[in-house]
């Protein structure tokens, strides 16, 4: 196979000679040679069945002509594209794909963007010859976010191939043959996947399009950014559509290297979310300091001059009352990179490292991030597709990163073996389930378990994990590593995050006093804390901050419900497709989004905000020390060409070895059980939380049981 695909092989299309990779179809071939070949069926990421027969060509002393598509090329082909006889033919087909198609363009939202209304302006004739009755066929109900119109189906079978090769839920089918062949759920069900979404842009035709966007607006009159995914850590290229101030559809970008052509529903249909609930004033509370105990708390809309002044000398003020040890930053899920930088400049002015969290782990102390590949993916995603073992530790892809799921779903010539530690959870390809608990992993380090067998004979693995926090991470690194060095296998050791942040975060605050908020000890303290969240929701603290003692200032673009009535200064800031802004994506490279609409209502910029309380802050005007300045004296790593160089676990056997003496596998270490931290897929974040459109999805019970 791969001395085929290094050898080239020389083809004459339509006269013209070129030399060309020979495990090629000649439809690629002619795409790679610039001529274009009309096709229905033929996608590039799915298999091959050539049945819809648009792609025909001729070839030199073929009787008849050739499907381009499922046609391999050869030495010395000749291929014509262009000849009558190719002409005719496609007419013929179309003109029969036609037959039952319903002259629905002027009410169809395929309509601008149609591969058949593409193709019958070149090959269409201007009138039918088919007098009879056309065929009409039930819709189908896919869930909320598919519309189905069945009728308008040219039974490509993409949208089959997609769900049942790329999802891994082979839930769409082929029911009935010839004039009653129909497109369908075998048993009547709604689309669970995550992606299905992709199944809108892959249909040719308007069969299936966009629930949400059916009749709101025509392709046409839409703009387009071209911008970045940060609902997961993944960082996919997606396109924003907008008209006028507000985004309509997301759609996906290629990016052959991240999500290929897919994205996920969340983003997909999260795009309501930015309308609902925004925080869009400066809210400042009406009685000081009165607090809850029956006493209702109103909030004055604010300007931005009161309230920056307001924010500045209540924090001058409770650091002169208070040590500075009591203030406190909370940093969300979908903060960028300058605003981070930002936070750390005013936190060390301040002198202060309370940086927090908002993830809801029970840890203490994370890892070592002093090494970026303590928490990055480290080998390449690409290597998801190659065959070998993959051992999963509390991580469960499918709603952490469905795209990288996408991936290991791929079929490869190498058999793919796949096992996973933690709790009961579903997923869409055939795994072991080796144990709950980090004691499972010590048996396969001990070689007593069969699993070790299996890496063995594979010489390398990649060891999966959503965990980056200290105890738990060395131990299973120590473990990794000495299976690695008894076993003589290579094994590549990869951190998941949920999300796009944390990588962000890890990159810039280099310290261990970063802490995660859900350390209950750290927060539940007897004095008083004022605790700035960005974006973060305080709500989420309700079981710990019991005391009234706690003060919060609110600063984000959605608003949240201020049951501690604690809230004293609400600050809205913009979110991300109103912000040119920089993100650290799961692999540690660089992405930007950009901005797309104006940003409504007196939202600013968060680090806009966070800068001028700073420059007030200093009393001095750094203007001349740009962001791009600062973040390449912190970041310089991703300002470089090489990311991902091949990790090899061995390079951290110094650091492991040296904890491991000191931890010495204590007993409640081995008991150490790992869950699933997604509850529901489709609310992981503020935006996605507002959206309706995700609302309607029923949450899936993902985790079946937890043993213990
Ligand atoms: Fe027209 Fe295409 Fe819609 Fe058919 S699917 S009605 S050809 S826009
Ligand atoms: Fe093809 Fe669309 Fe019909 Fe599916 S619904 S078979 S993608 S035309
Ligand atoms: Fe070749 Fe459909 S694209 S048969």
């Amino acid at each position: 196979m791969y001395e085929n695909f290094i050898l080239s092989t020389s083809v004459y299309i339509n006269g013209s000679f070129f030399e060309i990779s020979s495990d090629l179809t000649v439809l690629q071939a002619c795409g790679l040679a610039g001529i274009y070949i009309p096709r229905f069926c033929y996608h590039e990421k799915l298999s091959i069945v050539g049945s819809c027969r648009m792609c025909l060509v001729e070839l030199y002393k073929s009787l008849k002509p050739v499907v381009a598509c499922a046609t391999p090329i050869f030495k010395d082909i000749e291929i014509y594209t262009e000849t009558a006889l190719t002409k005719n033919s496609r007419e013929h087909v179309l003109e029969f794909l036609l037959i039952n198609h319903p002259l629905d363009c002027p009410i169809c939202d395929q309509g601008g963007e149609c591969d058949l209304q593409d193709q019958s302006l070149v090959y269409g004739s201007d009138r039918g010859r088919f007098k009879e009755k056309k065929r009409a066929v039930l819709n189908k109900d896919f869930g909320p976010f598919i519309k189905t119109m069945m009728t308008r189906c040219i039974h490509c079978t993409r949208c089959v191939r997609f769900m049942s090769e790329v999802a891994g839920d082979a839930v769409l089918g082929t029911l009935g043959r010839g004039k009653d062949m129909e497109i369908g759920t075998y048993i009547v069900n709604t689309l669970q996947s995550e992606i299905s979404g992709n199944i809108i842009d892959i249909c040719p035709v308007g069969a299936l399009t966009s629930k949400p966007f059916a009749f709101t607006n025509r392709s046409w009159e839409l703009r387009s950014v071209e911008s970045v995914d940060i609902m997961d850590s993944l960082g996919s290229s997606i396109r924003l559509d907008f008209r006028g101030s507000e985004i309509v559809r997301i759609l996906p970008m290629v990016n052959e290297l991240v999500n290929e052509c897919w994205i996920t529903d969340k983003i997909r249909f999260t795009y309501d979310g930015f309308k609902y609930n925004r925080l869009i004033t400066p809210l400042l509370r009406k009685k000081k300091w009165a607090l809850n105990n029956g006493v209702a708390i109103s909030y004055l809309t604010g300007s931005w001059e009161r309230s920056i002044l307001f924010l500045t000398s209540i924090i001058i003020c409770f650091l002169f009352l208070f040590s500075v040890n009591n203030l406190k930053f909370i940093l969300n899920e979908l903060i960028d990179v300058q605003t981070i930088l930002s936070i750390f400049h005013v936190a060390n002015f301040l002198g202060s490292s309370n940086i927090i969290s908002s993830d809801q782990t029970l840890s203490t102390n994370y890892s070592n991030i002093d090494m970026r590949e303590n928490y990055l993916f480290n080998h390449p995603i690409s290597y998801l597709e190659h065959g070998m073992p993959y051992i999963f530790i509390g991580s469960n892809l499918q709603l952490e990163s469905p795209l990288l799921n996408v991936r290991l779903n791929k079929t490869s010539p190498i058999k793919k073996i796949i096992g996973f530690f933690g709790s009961f959870q579903k997923n869409n390809f055939n795994s072991y389930h080796l144990g709950i608990s980090i004691h499972n992993i010590r048996r396969i380090m001990m070689g007593k378990h069969f699993f070790c067998k299996l890496i063995s004979s594979y010489g390398v693995s990649s060891w999966i994990s959503n965990i980056y926090y200290l105890n738990a991470f060395t131990n299973i690194l120590s473990m990794i590593n000495y299976i690695g060095k008894y076993n003589g296998v290579l094994n590549h050791y990869n951190v998941i995050h949920n999300d796009c942040s944390k990588v962000g975060i890890f990159d810039l605050c280099i310290s261990n006093n970063y802490k995660q908020v859900s350390n209950y000890c750290y927060l539940k303290t007897d004095l008083p804390m004022l605790l700035y969240c960005l974006g973060s929701n305080p709500n989420l603290y309700q079981n710990v901050l019991i005391s009234n003692k706690h003060f919060f200032i609110y600063q984000g673009h959605h608003s949240v419900v201020d049951e501690f009535k604690q809230i004293f200064l609400f600050l809205p800031s913009t979110s991300f497709i109103e912000k040119s802004k920089k993100y650290v994506n799961n692999v540690g490279k660089l992405v930007s989004v950009r901005k797309a609409v104006v940003s409504p209502g007196l939202s600013k910029d968060d680090s806009l905000i966070i800068d001028i309380l700073n420059l007030i802050l200093k009393h001095v005007n750094n203007k001349d020390i740009t962001k791009e300045v600062l973040m390449f004296t912190y970041l310089p790593h991703l300002f470089s060409k090489v990311h991902n160089k091949n990790y090899n676990i061995y390079y951290l056997i110094w650091y492991t070895m040296c904890t491991i003496q000191n931890n010495k596998y204590s007993k409640l270490f081995y008991n150490i059980i790992y869950t699933n931290k997604i509850d529901n897929y489709y609310k992981t974040n503020q935006i996605a939380s507002a959206s309706k459109i995700l609302g309607k999805m029923n949450v899936r019970l993902y985790n079946y049981t937890n043993i213990y």
